[in-house]
């Protein structure tokens, strides 16, 4: 075994310690901060100890467990406990600690960051009379929490007092086979100064992070928050970052085909849910997806990530059945012309997409039938005669999306046949009560046909271990991880995974040859036949987990078909496939207060925005300014409005446009030289420290948050401009004139780092920016390779080209007339006006209601579109809230009548509801 290990980094204290305790036999090597000791992680992490499976453990904790499992003692619970408490709870005091004692010069105030935590400690070894924190032997619990306070406790400067039993329990760790003279080579003998290059590496601490109560009833001692204060070593770290030599290995900048993993590189494949062909994605649809993933697909290629991103249009179900119908064509057709919609609606958002393939082609029915046979084979496929509803009137049996009704889990009265929009739970289209067919409305009758299941219950043993393991290593949003467990909870069952319907995939079993793939089953492997469409080597991607890390982006609609259903197919298929490592999924986006609906003309829709006479770049912007990440977001033209003149206008714009323009005017399209003084270091340091922020938010997926950083970072130009008026002191003297220099220098060169953090948002802008500034390609690499720094990247001397501004204003006249074309009184053309069922969730029974009557009150009509959506939004949430049945009822009654006033208002009249089986 090996253990890298590296010169003033406190954590390495640990497993240094812990060797010497349990005697394990490791060879040590000291490496430097920011060396990448395991090969699949994209940032450095010290300590790692290399197993002799080839396996790494890079946590320190962990490692020390290891160890002494290695030497033969398991930990108990009660150690386990003690090493979340260190990990978890004493941490980030800790580290915050540090950086005031070491980099703040505020060792004083230590005393108060950690006086609830030792005083944990010190109840703790004092009540129980026992040696160490387990018992009478030592553990790794001791060795952990003896390594973690060794740099503060070995200080006696930091006046950390004298609790008793704490510290004869310190001195003993610290005589055991050379503890203590390990931890002082890990500090290279200097105490808390050998630690200063190492923290110097490390984000600023938050307070906030220390907030949480230590595991007894002693208080934490009360931290404050303060404005982020630059240290004088932040400083001299930004200006050594800042004089760093431009990076010119230039790796990333083409693209080849075909891309595959490569070894030694971090590979990482990357798709986004494929939409339906059979309509035209919404703003929401776009954000939730396909734009997301661009936003995460360029940042990577930006980092030098090795990726391959694929989408494509999910093209088969009898919703693409039932269009062919509305339009006169064959399904074929329709799949088509709406592919080429979508595929067109991409490019003008820039979804810069390795491939965008379909579903609908030889190598999908090649690979979903070879999953399908593989499950066969392998026993994880039922046989069972299931009752379906079928239209007698339409001579169809009715797909899951095509029939409406109450939701037998939570009574939400607009329920689809496979989900409830409500509670999220699935549902069997049967169990509806008061089923209708979405396309004639008719009641279906239910008709019993034999179908295919996947065997769900069989599987979840194993699903269960693998997510545990994606869970923690990967990145799943809260709400992916939040449905799964809830799906998990309730129980896996058996779900059927064929349809009695002509478009789809063939089921090429003999005793179902009538029928095809459900599209749930199919439309996943579908980013596998993509792929397959892209490369012939498409296994390299899909049959690799071991070297490939797989992102999936969706709508949170999308989860459990992503994280459950699929792979509990791959796994059965028992074919080493590559398992979703990292789920994002957004929450859902509304359109101004209700929701997007194409039948009601709700909304903008992806062919619209561009007639919208809207920069892309600036939909992208505001679109990812309002991402539905972590909560339901809602798109408002009149906050559009503000954000583009406000943040990009004024903000960000004006920044970048100013420090190009000082270069032209008063330096002759030359960067000045720059001579830094106090202030300037101290803004590189901010600048530095938000570069950072950006960098951990997107190695996250935090698309919105980090875009903020992105604004901080011109607000802090601006600011700096203001203040030191370059456009005056240009006038004055010599001295005067450089500081003139060094402003406009620092400011063009903040310029040029705000072009690199655009270009997953605004590629068009980022590129127009460098393009004026003139700036070198490796300027990226420079930026977002390595260690993500502030780098003079334009240095005195260097021509700029011709600058002009980068946005215009949203004038309020233009807004308010976009607003009344797209709120819902416009046109819809007939070929929008048929959107899907999914659409127009708030009025679909009521339609099935109405027919056309002369007359109406479209002001009226106005007033009570809103009206119903708050009404619903009230029942929503207190079902959400598990309220009072009675409640509930009296809400919905209203919900019902708001509906009906709607109707007439609309000119429609509301026929008396069915009474039959009506709940109350
Ligand atoms: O919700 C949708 O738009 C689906 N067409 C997504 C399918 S994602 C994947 F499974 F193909
Ligand atoms: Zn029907």
């Amino acid at each position: 075994m090996k253990l890298s290990v590296s010169e003033g980094n406190p954590h390495c204290i640990k497993p240094l310690a812990a060797l010497q305790v349990t005697g394990v036999q490791v060879s040590v090597h000291y490496v430097n901060h920011d060396e990448r000791v395991v090969p699949f992680l994209n940032r450095p992490v010290v300590p790692a100890l290399l197993l002799p499976s080839g396996q790494h453990l890079f946590s320190p904790n962990v490692i020390c467990r290891y160890l002494f499992e290695v030497k033969g003692q398991e930990s108990s619970d009660l150690c386990n406990q003690w090493l979340e408490w260190e990990a978890t709870s004493l941490q980030p005091a800790l580290q915050l600690a540090l950086h005031m004692a070491v980099l703040q010069g505020k060792g004083s105030e230590v005393s108060k960051v950690l006086q609830g935590h030792l005083n944990v400690l010190e109840q703790s070894l004092s009540k129980d009379n026992m040696p160490f924190l387990t018992g009478e032997s030592v553990s790794a619990a001791d060795v952990v929490l003896w390594a973690s306070l060794y740099p503060v406790l070995s200080e006696t400067s930091l006046a950390l007092g004298e609790r008793g039993s704490l510290k004869t329990w310190f001195d003993l760790v610290a005589a055991m086979h050379g503890c203590q003279s390990t931890a002082q080579k890990v500090l290279q003998g200097k105490g808390l100064q050998g630690m200063k290059s190492y923290m110097q590496r490390q984000p600023v601490p938050q307070s906030s992070q220390c907030r949480d109560a230590p595991p007894c009833n002693s208080n934490p001692a009360e931290i404050e928050d303060n404005d982020r204060v630059v240290t004088e070593e932040e400083m001299e770290a930004a200006v050594l970052a800042w004089s760093r030599d431009l990076n010119n290995s230039c790796d990333s900048a083409s693209r080849q085909y075909p891309i595959l993993p490569q070894e030694g590189k971090r590979n990482i494949l990357l798709t986004s849910a494929l939409p339906y062909v059979n309509n035209v994605p919404h703003l929401g649809n776009i954000i939730g997806c396909v734009l997301s993933a661009d936003v995460f697909s360029r940042y990577g290629r930006l980092r030098g990530w090795n990726l391959l991103y694929v989408c494509g249009t999910d093209e088969y179900g009898t919703a693409t059945e039932n269009k062919a119908r509305e339009e006169g064509l064959t399904p074929q057709q329709i799949c088509d012309k709406y592919h080429a919609v979508h595929a067109a609606i991409y490019k003008w958002f820039q979804i810069d997409f390795d491939y965008f393939g379909r579903t609908t082609t030889e190598k999908q029915t090649e690979i979903a039938q070879n999953i399908f046979w593989r499950l066969h084979e392998r026993g994880f496929l039922l046989e069972d005669t299931v009752e379906q509803l079928r239209c007698e009137n339409c001579q169809r049996f009715l797909a899951d999306r095509f029939v409406e009704g109450t939701c037998p889990h939570c009574s939400y009265p607009e329920a689809r046949g496979d989900q409830c929009d409500k509670c999220g739970r699935l549902i069997n289209a049967v169990e509806l009560g008061e089923p209708q067919c979405k396309v004639c409305k008719r009641t279906p009758i239910i008709r019993s046909s034999k179908h295919l299941f996947l065997d769900l219950p069989k599987l979840e043993n194993e699903l269960e271990q693998w997510l545990d393991r994606s869970f923690s290593t990967g990145d799943w949003t809260a709400n992916a991880k939040q449905i799964t467990r809830s799906w998990l909870r309730d129980g896996l069952k058996p779900r059927c995974i064929t349809r009695d319907l002509q478009w789809g995939t063939p089921v090429p079993h003999p005793d179902f040859k009538d029928k095809v793939f459900y599209v749930w089953f199919d439309a996943p492997i579908g980013y596998l036949s993509i792929t397959a469409n892209y490369t012939d080597q498409w296994e390299q991607w899909w049959k690799n987990p071991q070297q490939v890390e797989l992102y999936n982006f969706m709508a949170k609609d999308n989860v459990p078909f992503h994280s459950v259903v699929f792979p509990c197919s791959l796994l059965g298929a028992q074919d080493n496939y590559t398992l979703v490592n990292h789920l994002i999924a957004t929450e859902y986006l509304n359109y101004e207060d209700t929701k997007f609906s194409k039948s009601r003309g709700v909304g903008v829709f992806g062919d619209m925005a561009k007639d919208t006479g809207i920069p892309s770049d600036v939909w992208r912007f505001y679109l990812l300014y309002v991402r539905p990440e972590g909560q339901d977001s809602a798109f408002s033209w009149a906050d559009m409005a503000l954000k583009n003149n406000s943040e990009l206008l004024n903000n960000l714009g004006n920044f970048i446009n100013r420090a190009a323009m000082f270069v032209t005017k008063f330096f002759e399209g030359r960067v000045p030289v720059m001579e830094l003084q106090r202030e300037d270091k101290k803004l590189l340091a901010l600048v530095g420290w938000e570069l950072q922020q950006y960098i951990q938010l997107m190695d996250k997926v935090k698309i919105r948050d980090a875009l903020k950083h992105i604004l901080n970072i011109s607000r802090h130009g601006n600011q700096y401009i203001q203040v030191n008026t370059p456009w005056k002191k240009i006038k004055e003297g010599d001295a005067e004139r450089q500081r003139a220099g060094t402003v406009t220098g620092v400011s063009v060169n903040m310029a040029c780092l705000l072009s690199v953090m655009l270009l997953p948002y605004m590629p068009t802008v980022s590129q127009t920016i460098r393009d004026q500034l003139n700036a070198p390609p490796s300027c990226i690499q420079t930026i977002l390779q390595g260690s993500g720094a502030f780098v003079c990247v334009l240095s005195a001397g260097h021509s700029i080209g011709s600058v002009s501004p980068l946005f215009q204003k949203l004038e309020a006249d233009q807004i308010e007339a976009l607003k009344k074309k797209f709120g819902g009184q416009q046109q819809t053309s007939p070929q929008r006006a048929a959107g899907t069922p999914s659409e127009a969730v708030s009025l679909p029974s009521a339609q099935a209601e109405v027919a056309p009557v002369i007359g109406g009150d479209p002001e009226k009509a106005k007033q009570l579109t809103q009206a119903v959506a708050e009404q619903g939004e009230k029942v929503r949430a207190l079902k959400a809230q598990k309220a009072e049945k009675t409640v509930i009822t009296a809400e919905v009654a209203k919900l019902l009548d708001l509906k009906k006033q709607l109707l007439i208002a609309e000119g429609k009249k509301p026929e008396p509801a069915p009474q039959k089986g009506k709940k109350k």
